[in-house]
């Protein structure tokens, strides 16, 4: 990491992970239908999945997103940087791993000499591993970790000398609700100045079977990401869930506009789940809802947009036109 943190920090961080995880199983596994947040899959391991899922032939996500990069990153970084003539800062919102970051820091490098890159992730894993890539590969790149939840609490931005453009890609904002991404947007756009701007990367509403099949791959890397959340529970919440007797399911729901992932039951299970002193029942074929993964078409990214609060200037996308990436102004 490139900043120092007391390993008293890190102890309250974990016991904030540790109590927020408690909350959600007595929120989400209580009440039918049950429901797991998805950042609950990015621990150490889960993190590592993810990054196998965005290699898999079937997951087209991140190599369409990382192609509109490699096309356009410096006319990306240069409307971004606008009339301004004080060096850009990037900040990142759920940075993961940032591997494909590195392009557009990469641009923006290439044009100013020296740039601050502030990544914002749940995970801390990822933000080590996002580090230590971006340190090693751009030494003009000054990087500022910081371990946060965007989703509940609006992050802190340091005063900057120049604008700012704020990074949400990879479809990350997908995992929300429609009424939560009006949420994060907004409550980002706060953090902002007027001039600075926001670089959306959202993944498009497309053939049915291209999509259910991103989720559903062959050699079963999705559905282990999936059980993950339940050996994580398991893990630091002391439960004694079963994988094996639980099921991965995703399917595209239209009229949500999203695919769904849950994890169903495949005989009844009785689950305690000792730290956060709960007692399940789950009767078989029951099934835990643990991800959305919302698909846009240009009139919902729009009208996000508008409704958050920003002025679309341009949308860049690959040639079959599933991903797009748009460029909008805080006014
Ligand atoms: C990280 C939210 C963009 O929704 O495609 C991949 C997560 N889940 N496979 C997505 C995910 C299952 C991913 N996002």
């Amino acid at each position: 990491m490139a900043t120092a943190v007391s390993p008293l920090e890190l102890d309250t961080a974990a016991d904030d992970l540790r109590s927020a995880m408690v909350r959600e199983v007595q929120r989400g596994l209580l009440p039918q239908p049950r429901s797991l947040p998805a950042w609950m899959f990015y621990d150490a391991l889960g993190t590592r999945l993810f990054e196998r899922i965005t290699h898999l032939a079937e997951y087209y996500p991140t190599r369409t997103e990382r192609g509109i990069f490699s096309g356009y990153a410096d006319t990306i970084v240069s409307r971004a940087r606008g009339e301004s003539s004080k060096p850009l800062r990037i900040v990142e919102l759920g940075a993961g791993t940032a591997s494909k970051t590195g392009i557009l820091l990469d641009a923006a490098a290439h044009m100013q000499g020296r740039v601050e890159y502030i990544p914002v992730d749940v995970s801390e894993t990822a933000l080590e591993a996002a580090c230590a890539s971006i340190e090693q590969s751009l030494a003009d790149v000054e990087v500022k970790p910081v371990v946060a939840n965007y989703v509940s609490a609006p992050i802190q931005l340091a005063p900057h000398d120049g604008p700012t453009l704020a990074l949400y890609i990879g479809s990350s904002i997908g995992n929300f609700s429609p009424e939560e991404q009006r949420t994060i947007l907004r409550n980002l756009k706060v953090e902002l100045q007027s001039g600075d701007a926001l670089l959306l990367g959202v993944d498009m509403v497309k053939d049915r079977k291209v999509m259910e099949a991103a989720y559903r791959d062959a050699e079963g890397v999705t559905e282990a990401f999936n059980l993950n959340i339940l050996r994580r529970l398991n893990k630091e919440l002391a439960a004694n869930f079963d994988l094996a007797c639980f099921r991965h399911v995703a399917f595209w729901n239209k009229d949500e506009s999203r695919i769904e992932m849950h994890l169903e039951a495949i005989e009844p299970q009785h689950i305690r789940i000792a730290a956060a002193r709960l007692s399940v029942r789950l009767a078989k074929g029951e099934r835990i809802h643990t991800e959305n993964s919302y698909k846009f078409t240009e009139n919902s990214l729009l009208s996000l947009l508008e409704d958050s609060g920003y002025f679309t200037e341009e949308t860049w996308t690959d040639e079959r036109g599933w991903f797009s990436v748009t460029l909008a102004r805080v006014v």
